[in-house]
């Protein structure tokens, strides 16, 4: 058992999310305590993305911050994404970084802490792709009713401008049983709403971790998740519209469990730059999906991502982009500006780059446009009555909040009491973000 106190500060998707909170729940697991803040703790763990440039350079500046203003003899460990494509790099360079892990060895960071307590430099980024059950469900999960759960690792997709395949490896999925077995044991601790987690949930089952030949796939885990007693709602991402089936809609509409909201990244409206991104659709395909799946669940609410200034992108490919964002109707996008990543594909296509200010400002259009769409969205909202699980207090500390059947925030009236339980509530307003709404006496 420890007496010493550590820190993480988490960088990018759901995925590293999830992550910080195991190595979290290990760590206070065997006495060490979450400190209040970076500068006062033992140990600083940095868990990071390389998605974007812009997430990649934010972790060198604050390893030096933590060194300098830290509490003295601190100890700091960088793991996840950027260490995994460069961690060597990052070791030679940044002689003030203690540990360096990867995205699958999270479990090995007590070993580590001990190690660099005796002096010792570790660069360490092995693979433990078996996870133990009781290590997922000790998690330092921030709800007791709402939890990811990681049923994929990887991706196999290689889209030209994306890091992530280098990062994490290729796509294995966790055996079904052990998926099961972990949202059974946090339905036994109270939890009531699950999203599970992959690059390409659509891909579910090619290949487990291990290496079992099954014929089990994605439509057959949600059917069996169905089964379970005690599951209120089901969300999934990211799905990829490549392999996203009608079959995946039909069930969708069919199920008591999942929820009416879908995250579909088109990433681009142009089905020159969805070729050059290598994404295996066409606009048109999409399209079809989204008509079919509209056709079937009227209110479904779809979310995406899009990238702007993609290599060669011209005015027109932009002006489709915008163009789908209206089509779609979508009622969230995240907006993004191309990113070179060293490796990729798309960071080959140096003579097609475009300029950042031109970047920038069809970014910056298309929040705006979205902007504007998502407010009229959410205005539609107000009269409905939603059933909403309060996950916990607003910011305020004065209001219950939670998510909808969309995956709208809403805001709402009630009683600490109520966290944990599922309410009716009338939507009074919105933003383009926010539903607030008052709860109905039943
Ligand atoms: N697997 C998911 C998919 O295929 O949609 C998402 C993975 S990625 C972690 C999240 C988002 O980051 C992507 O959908 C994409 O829009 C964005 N992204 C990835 N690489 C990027 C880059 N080089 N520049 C800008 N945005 C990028
Ligand atoms: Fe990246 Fe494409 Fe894989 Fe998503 S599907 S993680 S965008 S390579
Ligand atoms: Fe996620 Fe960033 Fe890695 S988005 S998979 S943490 S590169």
């Amino acid at each position: 058992m420890s007496s010493k106190s550590f820190f993480i500060i988490n960088y990018g998707c759901q995925m590293n999310f999830l992550e910080s909170q195991k190595i979290a729940g290990q760590l206070e697991g065997i006495g060490y305590s979450y400190a209040p803040d970076k500068m006062n703790a033992d140990y600083v763990v940095l868990n990071t993305c390389a998605v974007r440039e812009t997430a990649e350079r934010k972790i060198y500046g604050t390893i030096g911050l933590i060194k300098k203003y830290g509490k003295s003899g601190v100890k700091i460990a960088v793991g996840g994404c950027v260490t995994q494509v460069k961690g060597k790099e990052i070791y030679d360079r940044y002689k003030q970084v203690d540990i360096i892990f990867g995205s699958r060895n999270k479990e090995m960071l007590p070993q580590f802490f001990e190690s660099a307590d005796k002096g010792k430099r570790i660069l360490n980024l092995d693979e433990i792709v078996n996870e133990d059950i009781e290590y997922a469900l000790s998690a330092k999960r921030d709800s007791k009713y709402s939890a990811f759960v990681e049923i994929m690792k990887g991706c196999n997709n290689f889209c030209s401008y994306c890091i992530v395949p280098y990062a994490r490896g290729r796509e294995i999925s966790i055996p079904p049983d052990n998926i099961k077995d972990k949202i059974v044991g946090l339905i036994d601790k109270g939890y009531k709403e699950f999203t599970l987690l992959g690059q390409n949930v659509n891909s579910y089952g090619k290949k487990f971790t291990d290496d079992k030949d099954r014929n089990y796939r994605f439509l057959d885990l949600l059917n069996d998740l169905e089964g379970i007693n005690g599951i209120y709602r089901l969300r999934f991402i990211t799905s990829h519209p490549k392999d996203f089936s009608f079959e995946l809609a039909d069930l969708m509409a069919t199920s008591n469990i999942i929820a009416h909201s879908l995250h579909l990244p088109i990433q681009s409206g142009s089905n020159k730059i969805l070729k050059l991104m290598n994404r295996g659709y066409s606009k048109e395909d999409y399209i079809e999906k989204i008509s079919y799946l509209r056709s079937k669940i009227p209110d479904i609410a779809l979310s995406t991502d899009m990238i702007f200034g993609f290599p060669s992108e011209d005015e027109r490919d932009f002006l489709e982009s915008i163009d789908i964002l209206k089509k779609i109707n979508y009622q969230i996008a995240f907006l993004f500006q191309f990113s070179v990543r060293t490796g990729t594909a798309a960071a080959k296509m140096e003579e097609k780059f475009i300029d950042n200010k031109t970047k920038l400002e069809r970014l910056q259009y298309a929040i705006d446009f979205q902007n504007k769409i998502s407010y009229e969205r959410s205005k539609n909202y107000i009269g409905n009555i939603e059933d909403l699980l309060f996950y916990s207090s607003d910011k305020t500390g004065k209001k219950l909040m939670g998510r909808d059947t969309h995956n709208m925030i809403v805001v709402a009236d009630g009683k600490k009491k109520d966290i944990g339980n599922i309410k009716k509530v009338k939507i009074n307003d919105g933003n383009s973000y926010t539903l607030f709404g008052s709860q109905l006496n039943e």
